[in-house]
Order: structure tokens, then sequence, then C-alpha cells
């Protein structure tokens, strides 16, 4: 199993199941891993946070089924993500990421990062925070900031999220390095939504190590080239 937690030498690729084939979901999670990726990204949308809906906790368990020591991280896109901790654990989920848009200070009424976080942890998962575009860099820090220490990853969104297939927004970098300049080496910095080979050398330029690739990775005829060219964009 991959440990989070230890600083990789190239960047990780998390290949983003959301592109991949429904129908034959574990015959392409096998191709993938087969061909370089280092560990799967599970995209669960509520319906309400993002207007789409993907998975949950059953799709979690049937990945977990067929591949028992690959790292499963796992995207909520949810408006309530306490919800899920017990369930996707016992899922087999290994990371856990929530999005800052659902918490305090920025839903005065919403969901308080440092429980979370904790809870997480009592469950077993390792935690992880993730920004949208549009959140401005204060909101950003005042959100994320009292807890970098806390977390095992820290996600920083290129697109807005919801589907795969969407352009890479560059004004989100300034997060990704003020990210690289804070966060200890035992966090990992991901991207999400819109890398590809022209895009992947901006983000691991800017700090990011864990690189989320969908429709680039699952669209192409060569995937393993792709995950190769990714991963030397950090050399
Ligand atoms: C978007 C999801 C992403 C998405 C990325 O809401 O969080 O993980 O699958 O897709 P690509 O790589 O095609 O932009
Ligand atoms: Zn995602």
């Amino acid at each position: 199993m991959l440990d989070i937690t230890q600083q990789p030498k190239e960047p990780l690729i998390a290949a983003s199941i959301l592109s991949a084939d429904f129908g034959a979901m574990a015959d392409d999670c096998r191709d993938v891993l087969g061909k370089g990726a280092d560990l799967l990204h599970i995209d669960v949308m509520d319906g309400h946070f993002v207007p789409n809906l993907t998975m949950g906790a059953d799709m979690i368990r049937g990945i977990r089924r067929h591949f028992p020591d690959v790292f499963l991280d796992v995207h909520l896109m949810v408006e309530r993500p306490g919800d899920y901790v017990a369930s996707f654990a016992q899922a087999g989920a290994n990371l856990f990421a929530f999005h800052v848009e659902v918490c305090k200070p920025m839903r005065p009424d919403g969901v308080d990062a440092g429980e979370l976080i904790e809870h997480i942890r009592g469950a077993g998962m390792s935690p992880g925070m993730v920004v949208n575009p549009p959140t401005t860099i204060e909101q950003f820090e005042q959100g994320i900031g009292p807890h970098l220490g806390d977390l095992d990853l820290a996600l920083v969104m290129s697109v807005n999220p919801g589907r795969s297939g969407q352009k890479f927004i560059k004004d989100v970098l300034g997060k990704t390095r003020w990210l690289k300049e804070r966060a200890g080496s035992g966090t990992r910095i991901e991207m999400d939504g819109g890398l590809n080979l022209e895009t992947t050398p901006l983000a691991v330029a800017a700090g990011a190590d864990t690189i989320v690739t969908a429709s680039a990775l699952f669209g192409s005829d060569d995937r393993a080239a792709v995950i190769a060219s990714m991963k030397a964009a950090g050399a």
C-alpha cells in the first residue's frame, strides 16, 4: 500500500475513475494501474454541492474487493461529508477529502473542519481538504490554514467540480504555490482538473506532487505514455 505521507521522488499519478468505463470498471482500473498509475481517485458527487450524481460506498467497496492493496483517494463533492465517514471507511477508502467551501468560516453554519479531521482519523483514514477555483486565496487560507499540519493531503481544484474533460484554470496555481511554501513534507499537494501533458508541468512547477487525471488518461490510446510523461514533468 502506498504511504502518502512520504514525499514522492516523482509526481504520483491518481487515475480518476470518473472517465473510466463504468460497465467495465475493474478492467479499466487494472489497465491504468498496470501502466503505472499510483492510486485511484474516486469522485463522489451528491447532486447538491455539484449538480451531478456519481458514486458512493458501494463503488468504493467493489473496487476495494478487486484491488486490496491499491490506495483509494476519495474526493467528496458533497454538502455533508461527515455523513459518509463511517460507511466510506468501512468500504475501504484510504483518504477522505472534503471541501473547504462546506466548512466554517466560509459557511457559518457549516462543518467544523477540526472535528471532521479527527473523525476521519478516528475511522482509520487520511484526511484531505479541497478548494474550488472561485474560492479566494484569503478564504482558502482562513479555511485550511489552521488545519494544514493535520492534513495528509490538500487538493487544489483546477476546474470547477462536477465533471471531467474541462479546461485547466491557470489562476489557481497561486494556491498551489501557497501550499508548497507552508505544507510540511508529510502533506501531499494534489491538483485535479484539466491536467494533461501540457498542464501537468505547470502544476508540478507550482508544487503539486500528486496529479489527478481522468479524460487525458482514460481517453488516450497510449495510457502508459501519458502516465510516463506526467511523471517526467517532475524530473
Ligand atoms: C471533477 C473531478 C475530477 C475529474 C477530473 O469534478 O473532481 O477528478 O474527474 O477530470 P479531468 O482530468 O478530465 O479534468
Ligand atoms: Zn476529483
